[in-house]
């Protein structure tokens, strides 16, 4: 089975995460994730943290020479910000009075209320450590492990800003995605990164924050990951519930979801005609299901839209309460990002790669790549049993 956890808190020691499931015989350096890892800390918009960061993930376990050996991925991420917290953050219990950077003011839209009043916190510092999206860095790390994995099945992603408050960009399955990675703002249009760019700079002036829609594709995925036959193992609940999992997202669609339910049914589903060059035996008109019908992949480009939310913490702050006092007062400003939509893009492509590498090991299964490669292509070569192509084995 193909699981991961991650632990840590936001200014503690580091960040740790297990991945587990991975095949024996996938090549896998540090050096390529820490490429994905320098993805999540570009884009505009962010805050001063990312200027003391420089993530690096350090494998501990479950790699040698190069390679995957099929056991358990232990990586540690080192919080270089830890320096300035060892005692706020320290594990062993305080000698005498330590400043404790005590948190009691709540921000409304965090996860300070509800976590304050659960865990029993009258400090909000021990629920915002680990609502801090510090933590995706640490999602980032396992899916660049799956996305090293998919590559090996031909399988690629992508991520592009689609929208930044009121401003649109006019977004392609077939960006230029060069042009995206080297935009700040993650739009593969510069006239349209520019826009972006001067929206977020408006929010800061307001001193408010901005948020925004991203798009993620993957391309290369087969068709039939996930099931029709059990609500837990449809693809597009799945994708939608681990984008949903990252910090500030509110909406998720597959392909344009809320659109097309403005437009007539002939309008939004894609006409299936005969291609016996396709590996499917089959091509689509078009893609405006994203992919994913009844809950599996159809062969065409997977298609995911996400929603985020303006950032909680802003500059100009919402009035709010002290949470043990009751005390009417502001809510605390912490050094903070103004929009955090183009890093989220990467961590969006990150879920999507961990979604999909549990899909197709379900699938194809295989302790070693070879095995899951194999796999792979003995069940595309069942597609040549449809669309007039050769018989089905004991067929007549
Ligand atoms: C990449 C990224 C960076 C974020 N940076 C901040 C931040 O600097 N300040 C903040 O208040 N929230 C930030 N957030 C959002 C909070 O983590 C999130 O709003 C909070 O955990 C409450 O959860 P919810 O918004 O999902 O309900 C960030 C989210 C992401 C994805």
């Amino acid at each position: 089975m193909f699981r991961f956890l991650t632990a840590g808190e936001s200014h503690g020691p580091g960040l740790t995460v297990i991945v587990e499931g991975v095949p024996a015989g996938v090549s896998l350096t540090e050096e390529y994730i820490a490429t994905q890892l320098a993805r999540r800390q570009r884009g505009y918009g962010r805050g001063g943290r990312m200027k003391i960061e420089s993530d690096f993930a350090e494998i501990r376990g479950g790699v040698r020479l190069g390679e995957t050996l099929g056991s358990p991925i232990a990586m540690w991420i080192e919080n270089k910000d830890f320096a300035n917290w060892t005692e706020a953050m320290a594990i062993a219990p305080p000698e005498g009075q330590v400043d404790r950077k005590a948190n009691t003011r709540v921000v409304p839209g965090h996860a300070d209320f509800p976590g304050a009043l659960k865990y029993m916190a009258h400090d909000m510092r021990n629920v915002l450590e680990r609502s801090s999206a510090r933590e995706t860095a640490a999602r980032v790390a396992a899916g660049a492990v799956a996305r090293r994995f998919l590559e090996e099945l031909s399988i690629s992603l992508h991520s592009q800003v689609v929208s930044i408050g009121e401003v649109e960009a006019d977004v392609s399955l077939d960006a230029d995605w060069d042009a995206v990675e080297a935009s700040e703002a993650r739009a593969a249009d510069p006239a349209t990164g520019e826009k972006f760019i001067a929206a977020i700079d408006a929010a800061k002036d307001a001193r408010t924050t901005i948020g925004g829609v991203f798009q993620v594709v993957a391309k290369g995925v087969p068709v039939g990951l996930g099931s029709h036959i059990q609500w837990d193992r449809k693809l597009d609940g799945r994708i939608a519930q681990a984008m949903m999992s990252v910090n500030a997202v509110k909406g998720v669609e597959i392909g344009r979801g809320f659109a097309n339910t403005r437009r007539p049914g002939r309008d939004v589903h894609d006409v299936v005609v005969p291609d016996p060059s396709d590996p499917r035996r089959f091509a689509r008109r078009s893609n405006e299901a994203g992919g994913i019908e009844g809950g599996m992949s159809n062969g065409e480009p997977i298609v995911a839209y996400v929603a985020i939310k303006p950032i909680a913490t802003m500059t100009d702050p919402l009035p709010s309460v002290d949470i043990n006092t009751g005390e009417v007062m502001e809510a605390p400003y912490h050094r903070s990002d103004i929009c955090q939509v183009p890093p989220a893009c990467v961590i969006g492509e990150a879920m999507m790669a961990l979604v999909l590498a549990h899909a197709a090991l379900e699938k194809f299964g295989g302790d070693h790549i070879n095995e899951t490669r194999r796999n792979l292509a003995g069940y595309i070569a069942s597609h040549q049993e449809f669309g007039g192509g050769a018989a089905a084995p004991g067929g007549e």
